[in-house]
């Protein structure tokens, strides 16, 4: 038994209070926590995740009447999605209140908040009495996790306490919306679609600038060990890279050109919130497996496929079959 790992929650809130980090799972991946109000604690965070400090946090709070404690201003407009999607997969980007630690917001001028869904992180949330500054559990780059394990295995004892919540049901990161003159901005796709934000708010738009607002959103992210690429058909990848040892995700059907046991199926039903459910947990287990290529197939690009493709684009940067080729040849060269 790894007693790092267990369902305490009276545990983890102490741990906590006493300025230590615990993993928190939450509807869309799991979190590593600290007190968002001592510094201390969240400079640890950076610490462990080998994250730039430039790249602020998300505080999580237990209810959304609590929002209003953190943040300067409340357009209209965020009231309403808050009403909206909170608790959930939504985060608010707004002007921060003097109560927030700089370290937590990377000294800007604006914080990122949410209200998880998860029962647990409520409860966790509620028993602690604090605000939990959270990014996702993985080293700064890497896959974010969905389940306990994933966490044990990326930062394993280097977070006091792992609870575990079993396996997250929304699967990628929340959705992250800026405003600007009353206007949401998406700043990054998410569980919540633009559809929805819209149909809320009367107005959206995506952030498109060139100055990258949400740092997280650098390209070259999300990325696996093993290198990965997002493609229309996997049969062609198959054909173009030959004698290249690769693995598959597909979204509802096997590709016949490749022995079964070397993909993964996310959805039969080609459900796309199934299909999310399932991504990081299937790119977990496909890094593990010693292939020279992860071929993704692109989702359809509407609801929850829009935010799939942005984070696979990310995990995709810089690879196409010339260096992919490349690699293998010279891996065979050197045998
Ligand atoms: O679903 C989620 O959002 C998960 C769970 C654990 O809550 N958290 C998460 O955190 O994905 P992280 O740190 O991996 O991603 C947070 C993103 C980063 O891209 C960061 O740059 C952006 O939020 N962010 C945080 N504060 C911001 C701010 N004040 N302005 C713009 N972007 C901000
Ligand atoms: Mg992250």
């Amino acid at each position: 038994m790894n007693d790092r790992i267990g369902a305490d929650v009276h545990f983890a809130a102490r741990l906590l209070h006493e300025g230590r980090l615990v993993a928190m799972p939450t509807e869309t991946v799991y979190g590593l926590a600290a007190n968002a109000l001592d510094a201390h604690a969240v400079r640890h965070i950076y610490n462990v995740k080998g994250r730039p400090s430039n790249n602020p946090l998300i505080v999580h709070v237990a209810d959304k009447e609590l929002i209003g404690q953190y943040v300067a201003e409340m357009p209209q407009t965020a009231e309403r999605l808050i009403a909206a999607f909170c608790p959930g997969p939504l985060t608010v980007v707004l002007p921060r209140a003097a109560t927030v630690p700089d370290i937590v917001t990377a000294g800007r001028d604006t914080v990122a908040i949410r209200v998880p869904a998860h029962p647990m992180a409520r409860q966790l949330l509620h028993e602690t009495g604090l605000p939990l500054a959270a990014p996702s559990a993985n080293p700064s780059g890497y896959i974010s996790p969905t389940t306990a394990a994933h966490v044990w295995d990326t930062l394993g004892d280097k977070v006091s306490y792992i609870l575990d919540g079993g396996p997250c049901t929304g699967g990628i990161e929340s959705t992250i919306v800026g405003f600007d003159g009353g206007v949401p901005v998406i700043l990054r796709h998410g569980v919540v679609t633009q559809e929805q934000i819209l149909q809320v708010a009367g107005d959206v738009r995506t952030y498109s600038g060139k100055k990258i607002l949400a740092p997280g959103m650098a390209l070259s992210h999300y990325s696996p060990r093993t290198p990965l690429m997002l493609v229309d058909d996997p049969g062609n990848v198959v054909s173009a890279l030959p004698g290249v040892y690769l693995g598959i995700i597909t979204y509802e059907s096997n590709c016949s050109a490749l022995p079964r046991e070397q993909q993964i199926v996310l959805s039969a039903a080609g459900n796309d919130e199934i299909a999310a459910k399932h991504l990081y947990a299937a790119m977990h287990d496909m890094d593990k497996r010693g292939y020279e290529l992860i071929a993704v197939k692109r989702f359809p690009d509407k609801g929850v496929g829009v935010a799939l493709n942005d984070r696979l684009e990310r995990a995709a940067h810089g690879n196409d079959y010339n260096t992919i080729l490349k690699k293998s040849n010279s891996l065979y060269d050197s045998k």
